[in-house]
């Protein structure tokens, strides 16, 4: 991938003063398109967005974006990026229309007919032209999230980050941002954090999966579930009948449970060979990325 379109990171390293080590040397090559961050709870997906986002500073470890050293020269980055936080603050008496329309202004939009016209598309976008004279601090929480997310799209971003983006919003408002998301990777970085697999299966051209601080696996959802092939069988588990202690993964069914195993043959009566998914890769690579150092 030319250096010139993309994002680079090198070595990132940080610790925080409480001893957790963050993030453990993390590589990435990122190019124009939809780019996951799969990994659990506390795996240093956000520390590694504030992080690329130029919030924060790592110890140790190199970031370029458009051939630009992002950590010498964070203006770069800011000019062209587009953030939306796992978290968006709270702002008392204001609407949505006029903080986008502030923000707007920040941006660079200092023609007055333009801010408004760029506000009024956006709030469409994600659904709330109805609600822009509302008051940001009566959103419910979905309706936040899409906030959030018309904020990170003012000014066209060239590099869009967005951390659990599809935390809290229901079917229809995920499949809408989806579609929002995948348009914007047409002309664009996005660099989209999860723990939902969902959220990559299908709208990631690549991706990484991050456990405690490291990169365990990059690849392209098929190249993450093609060395899994022929090797997960699944059976069927009456309720109160012990499911395997290995298993990759058990689902509850109603009556009782399905476990997942990987084994080179069929492990037994009652097995059916079982296709793998990302979710499954996702499982795998978590259980067998070796132990790291961090707590
Ligand atoms: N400001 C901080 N000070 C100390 N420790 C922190 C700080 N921020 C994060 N951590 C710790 O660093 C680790 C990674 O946290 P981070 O928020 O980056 O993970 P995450 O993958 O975004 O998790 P989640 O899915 O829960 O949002 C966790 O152990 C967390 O407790
Ligand atoms: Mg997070």
């Amino acid at each position: 991938m030319a250096n010139q379109d993309g994002l680079v990171v090198k070595g990132l390293t940080k610790t925080y003063s409480n001893k957790v080590c963050a993030l453990n040397n993390v590589d990435l090559q990122v190019g124009p398109g939809l780019y996951g961050l799969l990994g659990p709870n506390g795996a240093g997906k956000s520390t590694l967005m504030r992080t690329l986002a130029t919030l924060q500073l790592p110890d140790s470890g190199s970031i370029t974006f458009q051939g630009v050293d992002a950590i010498a020269k964070p203006d770069h980055v800011r000019r062209r990026l587009g953030y939306l936080p796992q978290q968006i603050g709270a702002y008392p008496g204001v609407t949505g229309q006029e903080l986008l329309e502030r923000f707007s202004w920040l941006k660079g939009r200092t023609v007055r007919s333009e801010r408004k016209r760029e506000v009024s598309s956006l709030l469409e976008r994600v659904n709330l032209s109805d609600a822009g004279d509302r008051e940001v601090a009566t959103y419910s929480g979905g309706m936040l999230r899409r906030f959030g997310i018309a904020l990170a799209l003012l000014g066209s971003p060239q590099f869009l980050i967005v951390d659990e983006p599809t935390a809290g919003l229901d079917p229809a408002e995920r499949n809408r941002f989806h579609r929002i998301l995948s348009d914007i990777a047409a002309g664009a970085i996005v660099l989209l954090s999860t723990h939902i697999v969902d959220d990559v299966e299908n709208l990631c051209s690549r991706l990484s999966i991050i456990s405690k601080g490291r990169v365990v696996a990059t690849g392209t959802p098929d190249e993450l579930t093609d060395p899994l092939k022929g090797r997960l069988w699944s059976k069927r588990y009456a309720r109160g009948e012990p499911v395997p202690e290995d298993a990759l993964n058990v689902f509850a069914t109603p009556g009782g449970a399905r476990a997942i195993v990987i084994h080179d043959t069929s492990p037994g009566e009652g097995f059916v060979v079982h296709t793998p998914t990302l979710e499954d890769a996702y499982h795998y690579m978590l259980s067998h990325s070796s132990p790291s150092e961090v707590s």
